[in-house]
């Protein structure tokens, strides 16, 4: 901040009462937790106090408006929607995907029929507001794709209703974007700062972190949450609504030597089934305490803001408290309007691992 700026802001804040001090102790930050139901951690075991916003996803876009994915969204709807009996304050989104390509490039009447559609769905259901996560527009659909998001705006302002969108991790996928109209109709987006590196056979055959906070040394530029989000900040999407975006999840990959476990070692495929909600490639946090509790070697990345962890063949990329606090001191530096996460049914529901329930979910909330 030039020194001007900050001397004008201490002038405008010295005469104030106390009460309408900028309390640094209290956030009104947002963070927002992506959900998405699941047998083993069903909508009525979501808690109302952990998040400002929770983004269900997702419904379809379709001419006829919003569709849900199965029946029993519906139900799921309602039991999320419930939550602000108990929290006045939560805000509970429907993100939306795919479908969007069946409504955008319609034409302007389709799309009004859509808007409209999708307030009423939305209204009846009780939700406070819509997600864009369209992966992604391409070039082609930009002005299109602005038209709609205008279309959508006037819609739901009236009506109050919030409208936030999903942020590729990619500069190379930003060209369906008209970067003004997003900054001016969205309330919040989430960059997806995650999925930098996942194995893919002769193009992505090393290892490497999912969400690193800082690119590692010998790595494409843009291969962080830091250089994408300041990218961001560059190019003109407003600091206070953009939302870093942190992942609950880490990439496994299986290694070609056990004894050369290091960042960017040699990879022949994806991780084997994770000891806890066995995914392939993927460890969500209850697998990456389970594997530690196990006797995983760990090795905390304090310069990229990072971890991974390694046993045998297997290598994992994650994020952790210590990972996630860093990460939550940069967002803050920034200015940034808080963070976005995917996903809240990825923590530690069970309190597997003896953290509690929530682990990392409790970490963003109490440092936020
Ligand atoms: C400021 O934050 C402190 C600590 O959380 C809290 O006790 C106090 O009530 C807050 N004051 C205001 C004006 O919000
Ligand atoms: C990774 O892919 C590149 C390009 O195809 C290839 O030259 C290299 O040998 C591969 N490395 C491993 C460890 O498989
Ligand atoms: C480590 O790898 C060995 C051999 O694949 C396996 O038997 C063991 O369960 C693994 N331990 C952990 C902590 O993942």
């Amino acid at each position: 901040m030039a020194w001007y700026l900050a001397v004008l802001i201490m002038l405008t804040f010295a005469g104030l009462p106390t009460a309408f001090k900028h309390n640094s102790t209290s956030s009104t930050n947002t963070f927002v937790c992506y959900y998405m139901a699941t047998s083993f951690f069903p909508a009525t075991q979501v808690p109302a106090d952990l998040c400002t916003h929770i983004i269900y996803s997702y419904g379809i876009v379709s001419p006829n408006g919003i569709q849900p994915i199965s029946s029993a969204d519906l139900q799921n709807y309602k039991t999320l929607v419930q939550l602000k009996k108990n929290n006045p304050n939560l805000k509970v989104l429907l993100s939306l995907q795919p479908g969007f390509e069946s409504v955008v490039s319609a034409g302007s009447d389709v799309m009004k029929k859509f808007a409209k559609l999708a307030v009423s769905f939305l209204s009846n259901y009780g939700f406070d507001g819509i997600d864009l996560d369209w992966e992604f527009p391409k070039s082609k659909d930009k002005e299109n794709f602005k038209l709609f998001i205008q279309i959508l705006y006037a819609e739901t302002r009236p009506v109050k209703m919030l409208m936030s969108a999903a942020l590729p991790n990619s500069i190379s996928a930003l060209g369906g974007y008209d970067v003004p109209t997003f900054a001016s109709a969205m309330d919040f987006m989430t960059a997806m700062t995650y999925d930098f590196h996942l194995f893919i056979k002769n193009i992505d055959n090393t290892t490497g972190y999912n969400s690193p906070l800082f690119t590692p040394k010998g790595e494409p530029k843009l291969f962080s949450m830091s250089a994408v989000l300041s990218y961001y900040l560059n190019v003109g999407f407003p600091s206070n609504k953009l939302l870093m975006g942190i992942s609950t999840y880490g990439r496994s990959w299986t290694l070609t030597d056990a004894a050369k476990h290091d960042l960017h070692a040699p990879a022949k495929d994806k991780g084997l089934p994770g000891p806890y909600r066995h995914l392939r490639g993927v460890y969500v946090y209850p697998d990456v305490c389970v594997a530690l509790q196990q006797g995983a070697k760990s090795v905390i990345d304090d310069t990229n803001g990072a971890a991974y962890l390694y046993n045998d063949t297997t290598w994992v990329a994650y994020d952790e408290k210590a990972t996630i606090l860093k990460k939550l001191a940069w967002m803050k530096s920034q200015s940034l309007g808080g963070v976005g996460v995917w996903a809240m049914h990825l923590d530690d529901n069970t309190g597997v691992c003896k953290l509690g329930s929530f682990p990392l979910l409790n970490a963003i909330k109490s440092n936020l």
